[in-house]
């Protein structure tokens, strides 16, 4: 029987969530539609962009639904960048290290055709933020769009000091994005105790269908849109949303995460009894519960 344990890429769909998702795609309606059919589509919309909200302590009204994380991300980096560049040039974006691509390849695209001056602030060897030095880039801001991080790492699993990250970029008056597609249904994700502005996940590594994901917007957060259209979500996000996917991905936030540290552990412990030399990456403590990266010296 073939065992698939590659989480970290993406994760089955679960049962509950599969049978939302088919039961959901025979429902006819656009969810913006007045008449009933529409409003029949509007409800799973909704109920299902309630429970995404509830699993990540933030408001309804703040989720935006996007394609997935890569979306969520280039929209916000993007977005908060140009809205940024409004009333002054903020050329700066302020990055950790070791991000991954969806970030990274963003950031590079702004420095390459929008002006943008990417700013890295380096991680130590066990991936965390260095703090004395993002407190330093910070010192002047006023050159800043955006702070920009993952909330964990996606691949040694190191979690990152959330709440003092927004603080340091809070006091210099800079907005700041979580890239927390790692970390969710890994590690309690409260978007309102966070502080952020803007707040990326993807259902399809929780448990829910790919070609979904959602950026929390803060209430007083300004993006620039990406994409042009009907006006929905705010003006943030236009096009005709997708009922059964929204659906299906509240059903995956509603369920409860297995705790696998005790799995993760065991692994970690056999990998390291097997070869003694083998380095586990990551922060010891502050660590996902379903990363176990190791590296082989030799
Ligand atoms: C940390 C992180 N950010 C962003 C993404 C991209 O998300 P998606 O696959 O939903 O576009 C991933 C997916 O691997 C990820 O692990």
């Amino acid at each position: 029987m073939p065992v698939y344990l590659d989480h970290a890429a993406t994760t089955p769909i679960l049962p509950e969530a599969l049978a939302a998702f088919t039961a959901a795609l025979g429902t006819v309606g656009n969810p913006s539609s007045i008449h009933s059919a529409g409003q029949r589509a509007k409800m799973l919309l909704e109920d299902g962009r309630a429970a995404v909200a509830a699993s990540l302590d933030a408001d309804p009204v703040e989720v935006v639904f996007t394609s997935g994380g890569t979306e969520s991300i280039n929209l916000a980096v993007k977005g908060m960048f140009w809205a940024r560049q409004q009333d002054r040039r903020r050329p700066r974006i302020v990055v950790p290290g070791g991000e991954h691509h969806a970030t990274v390849d963003t950031v590079a695209w702004l420095e390459q055709h929008e002006g943008a001056v990417v700013d890295v602030v380096p991680l130590d060897a066990q991936g965390r933020v260095d703090l004395t030095a993002l407190e330093a880039r910070l010192a002047d801001a006023s050159d800043v769009a955006l702070v920009t991080f993952l909330w964990a790492n996606n691949e040694v699993g190191t979690i990152a000091p959330v709440s003092r990250i927004v603080e340091l970029a809070h006091a210099a008056g800079v907005p700041v994005h979580s890239d927390a597609v790692a970390a969710y249904g890994q590690v309690p994700v409260s978007f309102a105790a966070s502080g952020l502005d803007a707040l990326s996940v993807s259902a399809h590594k929780i448990g829910g269908p790919v070609g979904i994901g959602a950026l929390v917007l803060g209430r007083r957060a300004t993006v620039e849109p990406l994409i042009h259209g009907g006006g929905q979500q705010r003006q943030v996000r236009s096009g005709t949303q997708d009922a059964p996917a929204a659906a299906a991905f509240g059903v995956a936030a509603s369920m409860p995460h297995a705790d696998v540290r005790a799995l993760r552990d065991r692994l970690v412990a056999g990998v390291r009894a097997a070869v003694p030399t083998a380095v586990l990456m990551g922060d010891p403590v502050d660590r996902t519960p379903r990363q176990a990266h190791f590296t082989f010296p030799g």
